[in-house]
């Protein structure tokens, strides 16, 4: 049916100055309004229903988007801001290492931090020291399949919700550069499991206080920390595919399939493991941050149970 109104089927105004120039039989050009050049996709594409409204849905969605896109930009200034601060990030006492700063290869991290040997020697003032192995786990969530749907929706608008329309006026998906880049998720999958095991080490190491085996408010945080980061990695769509893909007969490979069952089966969780995790980084960070903080401010002994 023709859209006598002049709007799109989004309910915006028709931008009618789009005006083609059209050669007369006799040679002159004259200007023809021939209406908005046709889009190639979306929801003003040829062939496509035309209808007013932007979108028949009636519930709140633009709640979720929101509250996502807001917990996501906390999260990346929070990182920034942490990352670029280059202190605060060992607790000696306790042997306490945010997950941020782990592993401490430099040689400005302190002695006790250094388990895994000292790989980069002083660095310019400008260069923090997470700047090493933070691009890991900034590079795995930002190619995740979950916070590439959160990220879409909350930051992007592309789309903002499902059934409502987006506002961009192209979508070539992930096939062009930048966002060709998410299809290198397998590969940080491999590299954040390998900080994966070295974060559980870091846990381990926090039952070690100066006086032998101990159990803090810090050690708890840790392994909440860690087990969270595991289910979120476990429950990983290329983790899936890394245990079960790829193979014809699962009966030729049972211990596989185990695998791959254990992982179908806490999948449907991976949204709030991402979510979760995310959070439990923040918190143990930040805590790790005042004990240091405290500790340099001249705390030269801090209560056990912290
Ligand atoms: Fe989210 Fe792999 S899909 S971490």
């Amino acid at each position: 049916m023709p859209n006598v109104t002049g709007r799109t089927p989004c309910g915006r105004q028709r931008d009618t100055s789009d005006s083609r120039s059209t050669p007369n039989p006799g040679g002159v050009e004259v200007a023809v309004d021939t209406g908005p050049a046709p889009a190639q996709n979306g929801v003003n594409a040829p062939g496509r229903a035309s209808i007013r409204q932007r979108t028949f849905r009636t519930d709140n969605w633009l709640r979720a988007p929101l509250t996502n896109g807001f917990i996501i930009a906390f999260f990346l200034i929070y990182a920034l801001v942490r990352v670029f601060m280059n202190r605060w990030f060992f607790v000696d006492q306790f042997h306490y290492l945010t997950p941020m700063y782990s592993p401490c290869i430099s040689v400005e991290c302190p002695p006790e931090a250094r388990d895994f040997g000292t790989w980069v020697g002083k660095m310019p003032s400008f260069i923090p020291i997470a700047i090493f192995f933070v691009w890991i786990l900034g590079g795995f969530r930002t190619t995740c399949y979950y916070y590439r749907k959160a990220g879409y929706r909350g930051l992007w608008a592309s789309p903002q919700a499902c059934a409502v329309p987006e506002p961009h006026k192209k979508y070539t998906g992930e096939t062009r550069f930048p966002l060709v880049f998410m299809n290198s998720h397998r590969y940080f999958f491999w590299l954040a499991s390998i900080l994966l095991l070295i974060n559980f080490y870091d846990a381990v190491k926090a039952f070690s206080g100066e006086d032998g085996f101990r159990i803090g408010l810090g050690t708890v945080l840790m392994w909440v920390n860690v087990l969270l980061l595991a289910g979120y990695s476990l429950s990983c769509h290329a983790c899936r595919h890394a245990v079960g893909g790829r193979i014809n007969h699962f009966s030729k490979h049972p211990v596989r399939y185990q695998m791959w069952t254990f992982v179908s089966k806490i999948n449907p969780y991976h949204g709030t493991f991402a979510m979760a995790s995310l959070f439990s980084v923040i918190i143990s960070d930040a805590y790790i941050m005042i004990l240091s903080a405290a500790a340099d401010g001249g705390a030269n002994t801090l209560p056990g149970w912290l």
